[in-house]
C-alpha cells in the first residue's frame, strides 16, 4: 500500500520532536508533505525554529517547514515553558537550524495542499493547539471535505485535565479552534491523555534510545530525560507520558491502540471547564459520534516501534 500523505501541525515540544522523527523514519508508511508550526508549548518563533532543528537532526532539511498562527483564535496564548523549558526543546544541545523557513504562511500551505492533492488523500496530524487547522477551515470551507482524516493529540476524559482540572493543554490553549475542528465533520481520531498517559518513558525505555549509539538516539533520550523531570514530579511515578508520537504510531500500527466511536464536544463557555473534551462514552445522548476516542495502548509495542524506527535515522 502507498504511504499515507500527511501534514504534521505542531508546537515542538520534545514529544512533538519524537513524533516528527517517527514520521521521517517511516517512509514506507507516511509521506510527510510538510510541517506547519503553531504557537503552543512555546511562542511561534521558537516552535518553527524547533521544527527545523528536528528535521536537520534527522538529515531532512528538504522537508518544508511553515510558520502559522502566533496566537489562539480568541484567547491569549498560554505556553508551557515549565514543562518543555525556555526553548521548548530543552535537553540535548542542538545547533541552530540552517534550513530556511518557508515564506508561505502555514494556513496557506494547508489550503493549497488540500486543494492540490486528490480529495481524501491527505491526513492532518495536529499535535499542538488547533489554531492553524481551524483558521484554514474558516478561510477555505471547501477543504474540510477533502481531508482524509485528522489524527490529533488532545483532550482528556477519564484521565481529566493536565492544564486545568478539566482541560488538556492543546485544547485548553485554543478551545474555539478545537470546537471548530470537532464540528467540522472530518473523520477524527483522537489521542487523549486517557491513552497517552499509558505511554510512559520509563528508564528502561529511555535507555533503549540511548543504547542506539546514534546522535538521534541520544537526542531522543535527552529529550525524554528532560521532559520526565516535570511529569514524574507531578504524577508521582517513573516516566513521562509520550503524547504526540501516538498519532504517528496509529498511522503505522493502528492495532497498538483501542478506543470507541463517541460524540466529543468542546466546552467553550464556562471558564471553570473551558477546553474540556466532553466525551459521551456511554452514548447517553443522540449527538453524532464524531470521533474515535482512544483509551488504550500496547505501550511495549509502541516503544518497540519507536526504537526500531528511530534506529534508522
Ligand atoms: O497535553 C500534551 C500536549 O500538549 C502535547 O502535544 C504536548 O506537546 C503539548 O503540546
Ligand atoms: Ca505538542
Amino acid at each position: 500500500m502507498a504511504p499515507r500523505k500527511i501534514i504534521i501541525d505542531t508546537d515542538p515540544g520534545q514529544d512533538d520532536a519524537v513524533a516528527i522523527l517517527l514520521a521521517l523514519a517511516s517512509p514506507e508508511d507516511v509521506e510527510l508533505l510538510g510541517i506547519t508550526a503553531v504557537a503552543g508549548n512555546v511562542p511561534l518563533a521558537l516552535t518553527q525554529k524547533n521544527a527545523r532543528m528536528v528535521c536537520e537532526l534527522a538529515g531532512r532539511s528538504d522537508v518544508p517547514v511553515f510558520a502559522g498562527c502566533d496566537r489562539p483564535l480568541a484567547r491569549p496564548l498560554v505556553t508551557a515553558e515549565h514543562v518543555h523549558g525556555k526553548t521548548g526543546l530543552d535537553g540535548p544541545p542542538l545547533p541552530d537550524p540552517t534550513m530556511p523557513l518557508q515564506d508561505a504562511h502555514a494556513v496557506d500551505f494547508l489550503i493549497d495542499t488540500l486543494r492540490r492533492e486528490p480529495a481524501g488523500s491527505v491526513t492532518l496530524c495536529p499535535i499542538g493547539p488547533l489554531t492553524n487547522i481551524a483558521t484554514a477551515f474558516a478561510r477555505a470551507p471547501d477543504i474540510a471535505p477533502r481531508v482524509a482524516e485528522i489524527v490529533l493529540m488532545g483532550g482528556a476524559y477519564f484521565e481529566v485535565g493536565n492544564t486545568t482540572p478539566a482541560a488538556e493543554f492543546n485544547i485548553h490553549v485554543d478551545p474555539q479552534a478545537a470546537d471548530a475542528v470537532f464540528r467540522s465533520g472530518v473523520k477524527l481520531t483522537v489521542m487523549p491523555l486517557d491513552v497517552t498517559h499509558k505511554a510512559l518513558t520509563t528508564h528502561k525505555r529511555v535507555a533503549a534510545f540511548r543504547n542506539l549509539g546514534t546522535p538521534v538516539g541520544e537526542a531522543t533520550a535527552g529529550w525524554m530525560d528532560f521532559f520526565e523531570r516535570y511529569d514524574s514530579e507531578k504524577y508521582g511515578h517513573e516516566g513521562a507520558p509520550l503524547h504526540d508520537p501516538c498519532t504517528i504510531a496509529w498511522l503505522i500500527r493502528p492495532e497498538l491502540f483501542s478506543g470507541r466511536h463517541v460524540n466529543v464536544e468542546i466546552e467553550t463557555h464556562s471558564e471553570l471547564t473551558m477546553g474540556m473534551t466532553v466525551a459521551d462514552w456511554w452514548g447517553v445522548t443522540d449527538r453524532p459520534k464524531n470521533a474515535l476516542f482512544m483509551g488504550d495502548i500496547d505501550a511495549d509495542g509502541f516503544f518497540a516501534l519507536l526504537t526500531e524506527r528511530i534506529a534508522r535515522l
